[in-house]
């Protein structure tokens, strides 16, 4: 399999560890491995006597029935774990496709979900996100985009890298749509549960359909991206076989600290998710006041889920801007070109605790620019 380089993963390689203000990440706020384990009084001493040896492949039972409170209809059996959300998109796209398959992904997207199919030799043809409608999608554009080899249509919502999310009719029509006409339905929801309104959070793809595998992970909305701990959650047992399978080949099972930490982490998600929740919801208005001010230099769609936003710079280009604003102020943007983009947006992420201090930098820098 040929792989391109992952442009989003080689410029956090280049940035991410040396820029003082990271305001692109698309986690949230993490925690230090006392402060998960000061939320149950035995957790510390649970966690010196868990055992180092190798773990069930497809994840622990307790780890997978605590997966599965978050699904409507999936047993322990029908979760798979993985070593993060990134390990079960490699999975999937091995388990389910074929070279000369063709898989339609939402774009613009995460890259691997879409390089890994290019890569076993697949046909991806992109379903656009538009920016002049929000960043909302075309079900009739996804019709068009259908033939007969098409195998998989992946989709991701809330989206990285615009925020997007679907309206639950829409989400219901595209998974009504899909399984009708036999194909597998991929859908990252990664970003759930970090809708800024409840009432907008959508059902999970597995829940409503059998052909559906719906993927999520600690990163995100959790805010524990270290685990490196994500799953897989189908009905779909012939998939779900495969891709175990495959894992054999790829991490043969998950590290055990990781597994109990996630275990953790899951029983007080209500708490970890409030406390990001709590962060992005300042961030915003700080972010909604920076955009307001600056309308002549940034075109701003606000979000309705997650700590990531994808703006359009004006009048300027968007990678030396983005590396300009490093070198001169140790704040750190994503520029739209990581994802393929070609019209000058960058991604802002909004769920770490110092972004205040982090736009105060990037306003500095606006106005020595203008000056
Ligand atoms: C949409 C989406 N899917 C999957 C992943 C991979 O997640 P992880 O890094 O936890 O493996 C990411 C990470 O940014 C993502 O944004």
């Amino acid at each position: 399999m040929q792989l391109p380089p992952f442009e989003l993963e080689r410029f956090f390689a280049q940035y991410e560890f040396s820029a003082r203000y990271l305001l692109c990440s698309s986690d949230s706020e993490s925690l230090a491995i006392g402060d998960l384990l000061a939320l149950e009084p035995e957790a510390r001493d649970s966690i010196q006597k868990h055992w180092l040896g190798y773990t069930e492949s497809q994840g622990s039972f307790s780890l997978r029935e605590e997966i599965s409170r978050l699904y409507r209809t999936i047993q322990p059996e029908q979760v798979l774990v993985c070593s993060g959300a990134e390990e079960a998109i490699f999975l999937f796209m091995n388990a389910a496709l074929q070279s000369g398959d063709r898989v339609v992904v939402h774009s613009p997207c995460y890259q691997s979900l879409e390089a890994v199919a290019r890569g076993i030799g697949c046909e991806v043809a992109g379903w656009k996100a538009h920016e002049e409608n929000g960043w909302a999608l075309d079900l009739d554009e996804l019709r068009g985009q259908l033939r007969p080899a098409t195998r998989a249509v992946v989709i991701n919502t809330p989206h990285n890298p615009t925020g997007y999310l679907m309206r639950r009719e829409e989400f219901g029509e595209v998974i009504r749509f899909v399984q009708d006409h036999g194909i597998i339905i991929f859908s990252d929801e990664v970003y759930r549960e970090s809708e800024y309104d409840p009432a907008d959070r959508l059902p999970m793809a597995c829940d409503l359909s059998e052909r559906a595998v719906s993927l999520g992970v600690m990163s995100k909305t959790y805010g524990l991206p270290g685990l490196r701990i994500g799953w897989i959650a189908t009905h779909n047992a012939e998939l779900y076989d495969r891709m175990a399978r495959f894992k054999d080949y790829t991490t043969i099972c998950n590290s055990a600290p990781s597994e109990f930490l996630a275990e953790l982490g899951l029983r007080h998600r209500q708490q970890l998710v409030e406390r990001n929740l709590a962060i992005i919801a300042r961030n915003l208005s700080v972010l909604d006041d920076f955009f307001a001010r600056h309308a002549d230099r940034f075109s701003w769609i606000r979000p309705h889920a997650g700590p990531i936003a994808f703006p359009r710079l004006l009048g300027k280009q968007v990678d030396s801007f983005c590396h300009d604003l490093f070198t001169a102020a140790g704040v750190l943007l994503l520029p739209g070109s990581v994802y393929g983009d070609r019209e000058n947006h960058l991604r802002i992420g909004f769920g770490r605790e110092n972004l205040p201090e982090a736009v105060a930098r990037l306003e500095g820098f606006l106005q020595v620019q203008s000056s």
